[in-house]
């Protein structure tokens, strides 16, 4: 169904962040489903795959999100952010989220290399779910704080330059939805 359909507003560059916030969390249940089988079944090829193909969707899905916040949204936004708002606390936790993500690649290696190692894949299991419910958070805190502060503070011109900025780093996007 075309937005338009569903928004009597135009669409607002945190309508964008929001449904690929709901597409990363499609992501990270179906990565989650993966780790919890690692949990009983071991390293299993199969499964191995499955994870190392989810987490490579979701590192592809989330430079672009990230690149869209970090030079489309924040530094429009960042003036009407008081000190309580830690808006460097956000860009943080891109950077820890991507470190996190090289870990969680290493222990995928790791399980590769000893498919009878149990314990690398507990490991796995551990690390993996503990990412998930990090990016979850993440994403909770900007659905809930953050975007309600763009959504009430920005005006249509600031709201129009945000989206310029989206379609220089993604040109798919389309401010009609
Ligand atoms: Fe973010
Ligand atoms: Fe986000």
């Amino acid at each position: 169904m075309p937005a338009a359909e569903n928004h009597p507003r135009p669409l607002r560059p945190t309508d964008v962040l929001r449904h690929e916030h709901r597409r990363l969390e499609e992501r990270l249940a179906g990565l989650s489903e993966a780790l919890e089988l690692i949990g009983e079944r071991g390293a299993e090829n199969q499964l191995l795959d499955r994870i190392e193909e989810t987490a490579s969707h979701i590192d592809r899905e989330m430079a672009v999100h990230h690149r869209k916040e970090e030079e489309g949204l924040f530094p429009v936004l960042t003036p009407y952010l008081d000190r309580h708002l830690n808006l460097d606390g956000r860009i943080a936790d891109h950077e820890d989220l991507r470190i996190m993500s090289g870990k969680f690649r290493a222990a995928i290696a790791e399980c590769r290399a000893d498919d009878a190692d149990l314990f690398a894949a507990q490991m796995l299991r551990g690390y993996g779910l503990y990412i998930v419910h990090l990016v979850l958070e993440h994403l909770l805190k900007e659905d809930q704080i953050l975007f309600l502060v763009a959504e009430h503070c920005l005006s249509a011109e600031e709201e129009a330059d945000i989206f310029r900025r989206f379609q220089r780093i993604d040109p798919s996007v389309s401010t009609t939805g």
